[in-house]
Parts: structure tokens; C-alpha cells; sequence
């Protein structure tokens, strides 16, 4: 397994993350066959171009979450993706994404999972209190940000943070550890035993 499909719908920094792990020969011979966005003016979407792959686009609006599924899974096919990587990707995925790619999806997530999934993560582990937040990188199930993990990273919470310094500090966390755990998975290095994910060599 070596192409790789990821799926954004804004900035696109982790995209990139994963572009120059490519360029640099660190995706375990992962080659990102395509991304694609359902936000039109995704930034990342440049990214890719700048990059020479090609890009995707659907509009969700009015469309069923089954159907608009079965069109990006369509999508991801033709261009012979086997690894689905979530990049920013602000889409509940239907079972028919995941029946498509069964245990071949990842998403980066910025808290330590289990701990605050969803929406602006980051906030909530401020009003929470926490003094240790992260970044996690997890294979996606049917349930929110609870797939099994594979990769965390933990990044200090400071009494001076705001929102936005937060997120950058744990955002090159997640730059640092989606790559890794990407290699790992297409160098056949993951073990899954239930909940847990064994990662040979770490
Ligand atoms: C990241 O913080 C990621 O964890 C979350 O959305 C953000 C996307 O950032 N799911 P980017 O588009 O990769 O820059």
C-alpha cells in the first residue's frame, strides 16, 4: 500500500506536513496521489498545486452525507488511493467512507484524545484547565475522534496561552508526528490488538 489520498478543507498546513515528508523521502514510499477539498477555496488546495498533485473538489451543500460520501470515495478510487489521510477535514465521515477504506483512514486531531474531541479542541482544554494538551493521530471509526490511537505528542499548557498560541505550539506537534505515524502504517509497522496499536520500533 503507497497511495495516499488526503482529504482537506482549509489551511492545509498538515497537507503540507505530509508533502515535504514525501519530498524528503520520509512517507514510507507513500506517494499522495490526490487531495481533495470540499471547500472550493481551501487554501491547501495551492498547496497541492504548487506540489504537482492533482486536486479534487466537491460542494457538500444539498447533498445527503451517504451520497456525498459515495462521490469522494468515487473520487479517491480513480486515482488508486488505498491510505485516506484527514488533514483539516471538517466532515463527519458516513459508514460508506469508512466501508471503503476499512482501517486504511487517519486523522490528526490537537488534544490528547481521549480528551476533548470535537470542535476547537484547543479552547476546550483552556477552559478545562489542563496544564499538558497534545496532538494525536488516530485510524478513524464510525464514533468521533475515537478510533485507536497511534500517535500523541504532548505540548505544555502555559498559565500566558491564548487559543491561538496553543494551537500553533501543538500544531507543529502534529506536524512532527502525522508524517511518522503515516510511514509507520505503510512500512506495515502497526499491530492492532483492540483499542491498542502496537507500533514497531517505538
Ligand atoms: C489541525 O489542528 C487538525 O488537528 C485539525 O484541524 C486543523 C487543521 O489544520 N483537525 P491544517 O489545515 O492542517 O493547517
Amino acid at each position: 500500500m503507497q497511495t495516499i489520498g488526503v482529504l482537506i478543507s482549509g489551511r492545509g498546513s498538515n497537507l503540507q506536513a505530509l508533502i515535504d515528508a514525501q519530498q524528503r523521502g520520509e512517507l514510507g514510499g507513500g506517494r499522495i496521489a490526490v487531495v481533495f477539498s470540499n471547500v472550493e477555496a481551501a487554501a491547501g488546495l495551492e498547496r497541492a498545486r504548487r506540489a504537482g498533485i492533482p486536486v479534487a473538489f466537491r460542494d457538500h451543500r444539498g447533498l445527503a452525507r451517504e451520497a456525498f460520501d459515495g462521490e469522494v470515495a468515487e473520487i479517491l478510487k480513480a486515482h488508486g488511493v488505498e491510505l485516506v489521510c484527514l488533514a483539516g477535514y471538517m466532515r463527519l465521515l458516513s459508514p460508506v467512507l469508512l466501508r471503503a477504506f476499512p482501517g486504511r483512514i487517519l486523522n490528526v486531531h490537537p488534544a490528547l484524545l481521549p480528551a476533548f474531541p470535537g470542535v476547537k479542541a484547543q479552547r476546550q482544554a483552556l477552559e478545562r484547565g489542563v496544564k499538558v494538551s497534545g496532538a494525536t493521530v488516530h485510524l478513524v471509526d464510525e464514533n468521533l475522534d475515537a478510533g485507536p490511537i497511534v500517535a500523541q505528542e504532548a505540548v505544555h499548557v502555559l498559565s500566558s496561552d491564548t487559543e491561538d498560541s496553543l494551537a500553533a505550539r501543538i500544531l507543529e506537534a502534529e506536524h512532527r508526528i502525522y508524517p511518522r505515524a503515516v510511514r509507520a502504517l505503510l512500512e506495515g509497522r502497526l499491530t492492532i490488538a483492540g483499542r491498542r496499536v502496537l507500533v514497531e520500533g517505538e
